[in-house]
């Protein structure tokens, strides 16, 4: 115990080339696991996930993992939170890089867990580009992303047979407030859109849609904190969503869907307040 305590605590005083492979790292080389941990509940984690946050000798994590699920990691592992939020990166995304090429050249078993999807709005493809190229080995374990996580137990099915056959994952963080995304694509009937980090721009998102043909009557949907006990959805048309939204005071992290789906909610919602992982 005490010998593991030193060896962790000035394992940055050995020499480069010479850090020392941690119990349970798997091989010589070390290796990255890109994990996704899902929108919160940890009851939606993927098996290979959950085994992997037994195993890991480091953990790098962003802000959006929940607490229950940051409480799987095993004790031994060292964790370390890189997380960014709106305009505060804690950590830059090229020190990140760095970080998961030393720890794992260094004989760790590395997880860089990510909230949802690592390849959905969170620059998975980024970190293992840098990985790639310097030639360490890496997984990516896929998690479920927000837009099903949080239409889901919302009660929205994102298709439907009668009323979408498409949907659109788009990034709702509007570079200096400005609009610049294409509309015009997004107004096609039976479609339905999902707007990550879209919180703040939502009353331009609403009128831009309207402004290039969607009527503003069409359903609209806000998720806040899906899949965790603290969910929160608003509903209206785009008329009225920004408005709605601003009355209920909800907080990050949303998902807003919009599309004629968002109207079965009233006959498929399932997950009551103040609940989650309904699995015993
Ligand atoms: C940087 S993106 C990362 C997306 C993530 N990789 C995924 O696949 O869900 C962060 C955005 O995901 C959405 N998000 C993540 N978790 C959420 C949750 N529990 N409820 C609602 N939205 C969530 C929000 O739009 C948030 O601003």
């Amino acid at each position: 115990m005490i010998r593991r305590w030193i060896r962790r605590r000035f394992r940055w005083l050995l020499p480069e080339g010479r850090l020392e492979v941690l119990p349970g790292a798997t091989q010589a080389a070390g290796e990255v696991f890109l994990v996704g941990a899902g929108p919160g509940d940890p009851d939606l984690l993927t098996v290979k996930a959950l085994r992997l946050l037994g195993k890991a000798d480091v953990v790098l994590h962003d802000r959006l993992v929940s607490e229950p699920i940051m409480n799987l990691i095993n004790e031994r592992a060292q964790v370390i939170h890189v997380g960014k939020e709106r305009s505060n990166h804690s950590v830059p995304q090229e020190r990140i890089n760095e970080m998961l090429v030393e720890y794992a050249r260094a004989g760790n078993c590395v997880v860089r867990l990510k909230g949802g999807d690592p390849f959905i709005f969170g620059r998975g493809g980024e970190e293992i580009e840098t990985l790639a190229e310097q030639g360490v080995r890496f997984q990516v374990v896929p998690g479920i992303t927000a837009a099903s996580g949080c239409s889901s137990y919302a009660g929205i099915p994102l298709t439907h047979r009668d009323y979408a056959q498409s949907v659109r994952f788009i990034t709702g963080h509007l570079q200096n407030n400005t609009a610049n995304l294409p509309w015009q694509d997004f107004v096609q009937n039976r479609q339905t859109l999902v707007f990550y980090m879209g919180l703040v721009g939502l009353p331009i998102i609403a009128e831009q849609l309207v402004a290039h043909g969607m009527s503003s009557d069409m359903p609209v949907a806000l998720v806040s904190r899906g899949t965790t006990p603290e969910q929160a959805v608003v509903t209206g048309t785009l008329e009225t969503i920004a408005a709605k939204v601003e009355d209920s005071g909800v907080r990050a992290p949303t998902v807003i869907i919009v599309g004629e789906v968002v109207q079965l909610r009233s006959r498929l919602k399932w997950m009551e307040p103040g609940t989650a992982s309904p699995v015993e």
